[in-house]
């Protein structure tokens, strides 16, 4: 059975098929292969920090196309890449020939730990709010903290609460929000994890958490938060995003 993350292929698919390299981007014919200008300044902000490791091993947990590990590592890390889409892998591995960056499909919360290895840096750009199971979400923040260095980095971006709730159900019709989760109507049998709502079919995809929630889920998970900044959500967003700049507890 397919886990709700499978999803995700189904988008690249599109996305491949309309010229869009990167997530986010929108329309057809798009040929930018950057990070968003947030995500850049996040990283800035972040890389600039002087307890930040400068060089060494950098992994990107959902790393989609690789935007994020291509600005990365032109600053002298060498990268790995792991995303649960093929498309998505095998449009990185395209965007990124030249560049010390190995790029595989996998499943964050569901790795082989020992056979990745440890990293200087490991960056979630935007993927734990994918991970709607709560179970998962600690699957995959104990394999953080398993291949983070000791005194290694760990950056992450993701969307946070509180939610404008009015503001999703006006942009995005059908959604239903229940708790923490956001699920979109979809009907396909060959998913273990979908959810039924007044007789309809519903995948979850989505978990967004209020923001101090999240700082705290980290600090569980074994983190020290070294740096945070929280934007809250403006007129065009349903939610705020969270930056976290961590280091593992020794
Ligand atoms: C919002 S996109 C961001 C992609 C990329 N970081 C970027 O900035 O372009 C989130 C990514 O996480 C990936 N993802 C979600 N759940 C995943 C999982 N369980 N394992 C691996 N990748 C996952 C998705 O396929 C998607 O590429």
């Amino acid at each position: 059975m397919k886990k709700p993350y499978d999803a995700h292929e189904i988008i690249y698919q599109r996305m491949k098929k309309k010229g869009i390299s990167v997530w986010g981007q929108k329309g057809s014919g798009s040929t930018g292969k950057s990070c968003h200008p947030e995500t850049n300044n996040f990283l800035k902000d972040v890389l600039s920090q002087p307890w930040v490791p400068k060089s060494g091993r950098v992994i990107e947990l959902g790393c989609g196309t690789g935007p994020i590990l291509r600005r990365v590592c032109k600053r002298g890390f060498s990268g790995v890449g792991i995303d649960v889409s093929r498309t998505a892998i095998a449009m990185a591995k395209e965007q990124s020939k030249g560049l010390d960056i190995k790029f595989r499909q996998g499943d964050v919360c569901n790795l082989n730990t020992k056979a990745i290895g440890k990293f200087d840096v490991v960056i979630d750009g935007l993927c734990l709010h994918c991970i709607t199971d709560v179970r998962d979400r600690k699957a995959y923040l104990d394999n953080v903290l398993k291949i983070l260095k000791d005194n290694g980095l760990f950056i992450l971006n993701t969307m946070c609460g509180p939610m404008d709730r009015k503001r999703l159900s006006e942009a995005c019709k059908g959604h239903k929000i229940i708790k923490k989760v956001v699920y979109v109507p979809f009907e396909d049998d060959s998913y273990g994890s979908l959810s039924s709502f007044g007789g309809k079919s519903y995948l979850p995809t989505r978990y967004i958490s209020h923001w101090k929630d999240i700082l705290s889920e980290v600090r569980k998970a074994g983190f020290e938060v070294k740096l945070m900044r929280y934007k809250a959500n403006n007129s065009k967003d349903f939610c705020g995003t969270l930056t976290v700049g961590a280091l593992k507890w020794n």
